[in-house]
């Protein structure tokens, strides 16, 4: 999206964000990561913040585990690739998403059966209206499918300042995602792991660099079983997948279904391979992305009685 901030400010320590935060107080202030998750619906008359620490370091390590503690402003995907550099598992299922570590811990990122939340042991953060520092155990942070206490309680009033992470020494692959164990050998190590995911990722999902999208932009709808029993009497093979609390149903499914697949409005575009995304193709304003998610939201819930929600974060 073609819009502006009032100001933009990068720290460089906790202490450069103390102070930016002091000297900006009373102003609106955005914390961003690397913006892949963000729609700006027009200019940001405010004060964007953005972390440029980018260091990883060991804290602990025991026979079984190796604690990483990771700066918010390291890119999530750099920090993977290092890690399974050195034959360190659990984060390779979230290879090549898009962003930087502490937004990723806000918004408890996931693909392929893992989600952040899994292997996130702690986060320490900055309470924005006096400086204080705390931390928060995983328990703490309420993390729940793209969700967590800082998209709630504490939305705004915390900037995540760094993350760390419990990881396993001895691997365990997590392989029951889609067609992900067909595409590596028997044994495969972290790395080989990384390099499916990015492979599968590759073919579904749009490159940001070159196509401009939010990642998916609905979260997946958990419906109770009687909604689903009423789709699945009306559909052929609905895919769907038993969650606490009721029925997950792929909203690219349900999108897909109500005919927007490869759909444009304006300049903005249902993705041809992948529903779920919707991109800029070109030109696109706030308001043609707002539009055509409206109009696909209002499509689902005539046809399935169903409400999508955004996972995408207007601002
Ligand atoms: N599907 C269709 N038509 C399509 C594509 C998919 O009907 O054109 C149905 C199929 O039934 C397929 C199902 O949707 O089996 C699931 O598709 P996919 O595996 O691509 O996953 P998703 O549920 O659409 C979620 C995450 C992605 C993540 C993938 C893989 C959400 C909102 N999205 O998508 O995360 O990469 O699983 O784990 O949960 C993101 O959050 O930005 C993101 C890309």
């Amino acid at each position: 999206m073609d819009v502006r901030a009032k100001v933009f400010a990068e720290y460089q320590s906790v202490e450069e964000l103390r102070e930016l935060l002091d000297k900006f107080r009373g102003e609106r202030l955005l914390h961003i990561g690397s913006g892949s998750n963000l729609l700006f619906t027009g200019d940001f008359n405010g004060v964007v913040l953005h972390s440029a620490m980018r260091r990883a370091r060991c804290t602990n390590e025991d026979a079984e585990y190796v604690w990483i503690e990771a700066d918010n402003g390291l890119v999530l995907d750099e920090l993977i690739d290092q890690l399974c550099d050195m034959g360190i598992s659990g984060l390779e299922n979230l290879s090549y998403i898009p962003g930087e570590v502490g937004a990723s811990a806000v918004q408890n990122v996931g693909a392929y059966g893992v989600e952040a939340k899994d292997v996130i042991d702690s986060v320490r953060a900055l309470k924005i209206s006096d400086g204080t520092e705390r931390i928060f155990t995983n328990a703490e942070c309420k993390y729940g499918y793209r969700d967590s206490i800082f998209k709630n309680d504490l939305r705004g009033l915390y900037v995540i300042t760094h993350v760390t992470y419990k990881l396993n020494k001895h691997f365990e692959p997590k392989l029951d995602y889609g067609n992900l164990r067909s595409e590596v050998d028997e044994h495969p190590t972290p790395m080989a792991v990384r390099e499916a995911v990015i492979q599968i990722r590759k073919q579904k999902l749009p490159e940001v660099s070159e196509l401009g999208s939010a990642g998916s932009f609905f979260k997946n709808p958990i419906v109770p079983h009687e909604v689903y029993n009423n789709i699945a009497a009306r559909y052929d093979r609905v895919p769907h997948f038993e969650q606490d609390g009721g029925i997950k149903i792929p909203a690219a499914w349900l999108i897909e279904q109500c005919g927007w697949k490869g759909k444009s409005l304006g300049g903005a575009r249902c993705y041809e391979k992948q529903p779920l995304v919707l991109v800029n193709a070109g030109n696109a304003t706030p308001d043609d992305i707002i539009n055509l998610a409206a109009a696909i939201c209002a499509d689902v819930k005539e046809q399935f009685n169903i409400t999508i929600n955004p996972e995408v974060n207007y601002i």
